[in-house]
């Protein structure tokens, strides 16, 4: 019987843009069908350079290569040959680097590396070899591979000419053998979708990305799975709750604060319950602590968290993962005007904990305390996770690779640690000791919003832990890696969707455990 053409093709509708790509599978070397690239995976040896795939007969084409000294395999670097012959007039070797040293997340990076130089030239079909590697199976291999490129063909753009010369990918066939290959499909569909659902937030404007526009997507969200609860409070609610610390916040604006709730349940057997609780600042101006021009330039960013847990909202919801999950987002613009909040007045939050303002820019710990307090006591969390981009001392620490976790539970902190190991969205552990306790007191009031210079970044998440009780919690700060100034890898635009695939990576984690 003559072999079956296997295709198996999904159309990815990218979020308000409306651009369409079609990526499936191809078992067979030989069957595969025109592109305009073929990319040919290759690994660096000592002197030399090896095939990462085990057919066609590129072997001749590769040693000639490293004669000429002209390629290395180092990591994602590129070569294009010209071959008349094949069907593919150009031939893509793409450096993965030495096979004992590469990762899966080299392989990402790498193979975006691969996207990015034919979007570059304008090709829109590539022929993709999946790699083999000594310890990483085809499947995962090819997971990470259409993850990779699908991640990288993303574009954001206010310019009509930009938008006019747009170069996305249209046809992407991945050759090898791969076992489930729908379910693969499937899973990198949805959290791709999910990640630049959270991308489109953070890169547009301010003006438009307000307050009410967080609650209506929560509310669409809700219009799409009927496993899907959402809640929002208005203004007059939200003073009626007793949310005085988000409520100061909201106060100089002219857009309304919401306090959004969305819950899924998709294991009504189970008591596991967890909240994840997002920053919602749709823009940070500093509020009467005003910012300086430059610092603010980038403050539309400062809903990324609250992006990042609606994102994963939606992939869990679209995956029907078996987890409840419920996010919190208390959306507000932190603006200045004749109503703004006071420095040197007291505010008091949904716990009844009164806070003194020191500086009315340290708003997020506000809002995000009114939201954890809020969890806490009506959400029956088991665990809480907190996205936010809190604190430009994050940045200050760790940079742009790794954001600041902070938790109470040794567990949840770990699991948080390997999921981002795992997914190339890294954190690193940092101290909440007691001892850092006396930062965060204050003379008129339980607490303060804002100290001094030194270990501000763990007055933060201290300030937060003061609002979770004995609920296992973790707090992370991604000001440092949620709207990057130089876009690099996978990511093709300032703003990274950072946290959607953390989050999903850690809850797809816990349940499997949970069931071995
Ligand atoms: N939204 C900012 C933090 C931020 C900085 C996010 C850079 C993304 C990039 C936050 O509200 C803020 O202003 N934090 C202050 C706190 C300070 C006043 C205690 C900061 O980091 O300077
Ligand atoms: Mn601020
Ligand atoms: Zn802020």
């Amino acid at each position: 019987m003559e072999r079956m053409y296997l295709l198996s093709v999904i159309i990815i509708l990218l979020v308000g843009y409306g651009e369409s790509m079609e990526l499936g599978f191809e078992p067979s070397f030989e069957l595969r069908k025109k592109a305009d690239v073929l990319v040919i995976p290759c690994f660096k040896k000592e002197g030399s350079v090896e095939l990462a795939v085990g057919y066609g007969d590129y072997r001749e084409l590769v040693y000639s290569l490293v004669d000429s000294g002209d390629f290395s395999a180092k990591e994602h670097e590129v070569l294009i040959v010209y071959d008349e012959k094949r069907q593919e007039k150009r031939l893509m070797l793409l450096g993965l680097g030495q096979e004992d040293k590469s990762t899966l997340e080299l392989v990402r990076r790498s193979y975006a590396e691969a996207a990015k130089f034919a979007m570059g030239k304008k090709w829109k079909s590539l022929n993709i070899l999946l790699p083999l590697h000594s310890e990483y199976s085809p499947d995962e291999l090819a997971y990470v591979v259409a993850e990779s490129l699908l991640l990288s063909n993303y574009h954001f753009s206010f310019s009509a000419k930009a938008e006019k010369q747009g170069c996305l990918l249209e046809k992407i066939t991945l050759i090898g053998d791969v076992k489930s290959q729908d379910k693969l499909l499937q899973e990198v569909f949805a959290m791709v979708k999910g990640v630049n659902f959270a991308r489109d937030l953070v890169n547009g404007n301010a003006d438009i990305i307000t307050p009410k526009f967080l609650a209506d997507r929560a509310l669409d969200l809700g219009k799409m799975d009927s496993h899907l609860k959402v809640k929002i409070f208005d203004k007059e609610e939200i003073q009626k709750q007793g949310m005085g610390l988000f409520y100061a916040v909201s106060r100089g604006s002219s857009e309304d604060p919401y306090f959004i709730v969305v819950s899924y349940q998709g294991a009504s057997s189970s008591k596991d319950h967890t909240v994840l609780i997002g920053k919602g600042v749709t823009y940070d101006t500093g509020g009467l602590s005003l910012k300086p021009t430059a610092s603010m330039e980038t403050m539309k960013c400062d809903m990324a968290g609250a992006a990042a847990t609606l994102g994963a909202m939606q992939v869990i919801s679209e995956l029907k993962m078996p987890v409840n999950v419920s996010c919190v987002i208390a959306a507000t613009e932190n603006s200045i005007g004749s109503k703004s909040y006071k420095i040197g007045d007291v505010y008091q939050g949904y716990n009844k904990t009164t806070v003194e303002i020191k500086n009315t820019d340290a708003e997020g710990r506000l809002a995000l305390a009114d939201s954890l307090a809020y969890a806490v006591d009506q959400l029956k969390p088991t665990q809480m996770i907190d996205l936010a981009t809190l604190t430009g001392a994050a940045e200050v620490a760790l940079g742009n690779h790794r954001s600041p976790l902070f938790s109470n539970n040794p567990t949840l902190a770990t699991e948080l640690f390997q999921a981002g190991e795992e997914i190339g969205e890294k954190v690193w552990l940092m101290p909440l000791d007691q001892d850092y306790r006396e930062l965060i007191t204050a003379k008129i009031a339980d607490l303060k919003n804002s100290g001094s210079r030194e270990g501000s970044l763990i007055f933060s998440a201290m300030f937060l832990k003061e609002f979770v009780g004995d609920i296992p919690w973790a707090h992370i700060d991604i000001a440092g890696v949620a709207f990057l100034n130089k876009p690099r890898y996978y990511h093709m635009t300032s703003a990274t969707g950072y946290g959607v695939r953390l989050l999903i990576q850690f809850l797809k984690k816990s349940y499997e455990k949970s069931r071995s």
